[in-house]
């Protein structure tokens, strides 16, 4: 069962190749703030733990595995491919304004 806890506004996922934005408000809202859509799986509730949807994210969306759980080919959402740094994902801190 999810716990409730209060949950963060946004989340920043560190990357090398920009670091990511993750708008948790806008994720929950989505989801009709279903938490257990997403808690415990495929996320713990702890902004510490791995997100597990290192590169390739193509393995975790063929595996329909956490972020790619929705972000793949035939998902309810967007999948990886040709959307890296659209301003979507990942954004370089230079490039921010
Ligand atoms: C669409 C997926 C999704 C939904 C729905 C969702 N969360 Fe999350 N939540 C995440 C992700 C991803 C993380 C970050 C996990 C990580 O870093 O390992 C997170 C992290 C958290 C954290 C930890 C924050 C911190 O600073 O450690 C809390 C608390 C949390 N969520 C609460 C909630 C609550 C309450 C709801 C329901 C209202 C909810 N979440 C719904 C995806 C979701
Ligand atoms: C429960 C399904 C679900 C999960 C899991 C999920 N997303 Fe999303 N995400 C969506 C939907 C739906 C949208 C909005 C529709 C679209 O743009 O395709 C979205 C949009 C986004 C956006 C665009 C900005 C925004 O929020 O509107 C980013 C960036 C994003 N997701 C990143 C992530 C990351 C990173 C993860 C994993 C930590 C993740 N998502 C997990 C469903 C999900």
């Amino acid at each position: 069962m999810a716990q409730q806890k209060t949950p963060p506004p946004k989340l920043v996922f560190k990357a090398k190749t920009g670091d990511v934005t993750y708008d948790h408000a806008a994720h929950a809202k989505r989801e009709k703030n279903e938490c257990k859509v997403c808690h415990p799986k495929p996320f713990a509730q702890d902004a510490k733990a791995p997100i597990g949807f290192k590169p390739p994210h193509k393995k975790w969306e063929d595996a329909k595995a956490s972020c790619g759980t929705c972000h793949r080919a035939g998902g309810s959402a967007f999948e990886t491919k040709g959307n890296c740094t659209n301003s979507k994902c990942h954004v370089r801190a230079a490039a921010k304004k």
